[in-house]
C-alpha cells in the first residue's frame, strides 16, 4: 500500500467541528435514541427511592417482564413495493381524532419523578395531539391541569373510594373542566406489593434520613426542584404521610362491582372506559354494561403478579368485544414498535405509563417531548417498513406473536 502525508485540502471536508449550539439538557436529551436511553438518563437524575417507584413492579415483577418480552418477541411481516411515501398516524378514538395512536397514562403522584409533573405531561400531549389522562392520585388539580392544556384532550381516572360523595364530586370536577372521558380504574381493590417501595424506605412525602441525603448528593438538580417549587401532596386527597400502599389501602374501596360501574355510567356526560380488564370474560361483561372503551391491562405489572399479558390478550378480546367497544392497551410500551404491534392485533389505542414518565424525569417538559418524538419516529418508521400508509392498514398477518409464554386460555 502506497502511504502519503495527507494534505489540507484533502482534510477540510472532513472537519466538521461545530460550535455547540445545544443547552446542556437539549444535548443529554438529543442524545436519547430510545426510551431506554431515556430510563438511563432518568435513573442518574432521579432519587432512587422515586426512580424505583416508577421504574418498579409488584412482588417479582414478573407480569412487567413479560409484557415487555411479548413485545420483544413480536415478528414483524413486512410487504413490500407499497407506495409510503407519506403515513398517516391519527384515528378516530372516543369520538374525535388523536393524532398518534397512543395516549399518556394515568399515574399517581408525577411531580415526585420531576417537579413539572402533570403540566409536562399535558402540555407535551397537547402539542403532539394526543390525549393526557389525569390520576385520581395526581399532585396537580384537575382545574390546573384544564387551565395548562384547555385545548387538548383530557381524560381523568377514577378510583373509586369508600367515601362515594367525595369520588362523585371529582367526577363533577373533571366533567365542568371539560375533560372528555372518564378511565375508571379496575384493578386495585388493594394495593400490590411493591417491594422496592419497601426497601427504600419510599414514603409520601419523601422523607430526609441519612440515607437519602448521600442519595441526593449526585442528584441536585432534582432536589433544588423539590425544594423550590410547591410543597408535593396529592391534588385530590388530604394530606397524607405513610406509604402508599397504606394510602390505597385505607382510601380505596374493594367491595366496588359491576353495579357500581353502571351507576358511575349513569353520572358521566362523556365517554367511559375501564381500565385494568384482564380476561375476555370481563371484556363482555363490559361490553353489555354499555362503557365505550376497555383498557387491557395489568397496571404496569404492579398489581397483581404473574397476571395476563395484555398483548397476549388482546386477539382474543378484539374477536370476542371489538365491535362493540373500542379496546385499548397499556403495560410494557416501551417503543413505537411495540405501539404498531398492538394495533396490528387489534387495538384501537394504547397508553404508555412509564415510557412517559423516563421522559419527565430525564428532562422535564424537553424530556416528554422527546419520549414522543422517539415513538412517533418509530411508529412513522416502521409503518413505512411495513408497507402501510394508514394505522387501519395495519393488521394481524403484520404480525407474527412469538411466545415464549405458553398463553393459556383467560
Ligand atoms: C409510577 C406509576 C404510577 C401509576 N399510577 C397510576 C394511577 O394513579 N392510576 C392508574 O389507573 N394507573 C396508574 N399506573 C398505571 C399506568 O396507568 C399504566 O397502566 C402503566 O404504567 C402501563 O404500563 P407501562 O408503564 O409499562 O407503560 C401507574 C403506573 C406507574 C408506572
Amino acid at each position: 500500500m502506497k502511504r502519503q502525508l495527507p494534505k489540507r485540502r484533502d482534510l477540510a471536508p472532513l472537519l466538521k467541528f461545530k460550535k455547540p449550539t445545544l443547552s446542556p439538557k437539549q444535548r443529554r436529551l438529543a442524545s436519547a435514541l430510545t426510551i431506554e436511553d431515556l430510563r438511563r438518563i432518568a435513573r442518574r437524575r432521579t432519587p432512587t427511592p422515586a426512580f424505583d417507584y416508577t421504574d418498579g413492579a409488584a412482588d417479582g415483577e414478573v407480569s412487567l417482564a413479560r409484557a415487555r418480552e411479548a413485545f420483544a418477541d413480536v415478528e414483524f411481516n413486512p410487504a413490500i413495493l407499497r407506495d409510503v411515501a407519506t403515513v398517516d398516524t391519527s384515528r378516530e378514538v372516543l369520538g374525535s381524532r388523536v393524532a398518534l395512536p397512543f395516549g399518556i397514562a394515568p399515574t399517581g403522584f408525577t411531580r415526585m419523578m420531576q417537579a413539572e409533573g402533570e403540566i409536562a405531561g399535558a402540555t407535551a400531549a397537547a402539542e403532539a395531539g394526543i390525549p393526557f389522562t389525569l390520576s385520581t392520585m395526581g399532585t396537580t388539580s384537575i382545574e390546573d391541569v384544564a387551565a395548562a392544556n384547555p385545548d387538548g384532550r383530557k381524560w381523568f381516572q377514577l378510583y373509586m373510594w369508600k367515601d362515594r360523595e367525595r369520588s362523585m364530586a371529582l367526577v363533577d370536577r373533571a366533567a365542568r373542566a371539560g375533560y372528555d372521558t372518564l378511565m375508571v380504574t379496575v384493578d386495585v381493590p388493594v394495593a400490590g406489593a411493591r417491594l422496592r417501595d419497601v426497601r427504600n424506605g419510599m414514603t409520601i412525602p419523601p422523607t430526609l434520613t441519612a440515607r437519602t441525603l448521600v442519595n441526593a448528593i449526585p442528584r441536585p438538580a432534582w432536589w433544588f426542584n423539590f425544594l423550590t417549587t410547591e410543597p408535593l401532596v396529592f391534588a385530590s386527597l388530604d394530606a397524607w404521610s405513610g406509604t402508599v400502599a397504606e394510602l390505597l389501602d385505607t382510601m380505596f374501596d374493594p367491595t366496588v362491582t359491576y353495579d357500581d360501574l353502571a351507576w358511575i355510567r349513569e353520572q358521566w356526560p362523556g365517554k367511559v372506559s375501564v381500565k385494568g380488564v384482564q380476561t375476555v370474560d370481563d371484556a363482555r361483561k363490559l361490553a353489555d354494561v354499555g362503557v365505550d372503551a376497555i383498557v387491557l391491562s395489568n397496571h404496569g405489572g404492579r398489581q397483581l403478579d404473574r397476571a395476563p399479558v395484555p398483548f397476549h390478550l388482546l386477539p382474543r378480546v378484539v374477536e370476542a368485544v371489538g365491535s362493540d367497544v373500542e379496546v385499548h392497551l397499556d403495560t410494557g410500551i416501551m417503543s413505537g414498535q411495540d405501539v404498531v404491534a398492538a394495533v396490528a392485533h387489534g387495538a384501537d389505542f394504547t397508553l404508555v405509563g412509564r415510557a412517559y414518565l423516563y421522559g419527565l424525569m430525564a428532562g422535564g417538559r424537553h424530556g416528554v417531548d422527546r419520549a414522543i418524538e422517539i415513538l412517533r419516529g418509530q411508529i412513522e418508521r416502521t409503518m413505512r417498513l411495513l408497507g402501510v400508509g394508514t394505522l387501519d392498514d395495519l393488521e394481524p398477518g403484520h404480525v407474527t406473536q412469538l411466545r415464549r409464554v405458553t398463553a393459556r386460555p383467560v
